[in-house]
């Protein structure tokens, strides 16, 4: 697909269904290419990946509606199930992106004048593999949306999926084969967002 096209394509997806589009094994070789040839901040390569399938991609959304539950009125919570349930868990799966901190406490330590600015040039990676990401599932025809349960999850999310103490959520991608069509999107000025200078 022209590149243009492809970001033009990518729009966050709200009402996804379980529709395989393209195989497991495409999806998962294309991510782990992927996570090849990315940039990071000093070569680190401090990105996690997982990618939830199946029954996995459901006990996490039910794991945020569990923690929702504990926190809002019945009422508050009947809606916000209702809206974990038709964007999130209808759909096919979710992909987390991790942080390491452990690779970035190493560069903390092997480059200790700049050491306050890694926990920024960590965030700036996984941003880079996030759009990655949601372009490679457009290209691979699935809607995705990213989403930011991270503090209702932080505490539990690596036992629930026995990944490593170290791994810090960043944010939750879940995708699908997309149902809806976003609206219009209110554009500011490229004259304001852009220039050229010579
Ligand atoms: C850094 C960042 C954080 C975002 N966090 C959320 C989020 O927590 N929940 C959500 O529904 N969308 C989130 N979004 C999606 C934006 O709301 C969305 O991209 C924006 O409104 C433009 O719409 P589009 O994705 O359809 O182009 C986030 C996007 C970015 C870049």
């Amino acid at each position: 697909m022209d590149f243009i096209e492809l970001l033009k394509k990518r729009r966050s997806h709200y009402l996804l269904s379980e529709d395989v589009v393209v195989s497991e094994e495409v999806l998962c070789e294309s991510l782990r290419q992927l996570l090849l040839y990315l940039p990071s901040a000093y070569n680190s390569q401090s990105t996690r990946l997982v990618l939830l399938l199946g029954d996995a991609h459901k006990r996490l959304w039910n794991a945020v509606c569990d923690k929702i539950a504990m926190l809002v009125t019945p009422e508050a919570f009947a809606k916000s199930r209702a809206k974990i349930e038709r964007c999130f868990a209808s759909g096919l799966g979710t992909v987390l992106f991790f942080e390491d901190e452990a690779v970035v406490d190493g560069l903390r330590r092997e480059y200790p004048l700049y050491a306050d600015s890694f926990d920024i040039y960590s965030e700036h990676t996984s941003a880079m593999h996030q759009i990655a990401v949601w372009l490679l599932l457009v290209e691979n025809g699935y809607g995705a949306s990213l989403q930011h349960y991270d503090a209702l999850l932080k505490n539990d999310i690596n036992k629930m999926f026995g990944l490593p103490a170290t791994w810090r959520l960043i944010g939750q991608m879940p995708f699908g084969k997309a149902l809806d069509v976003p609206g219009e999107k209110s554009v500011v000025s490229l004259d304001e967002r852009f220039r050229v200078v010579r």
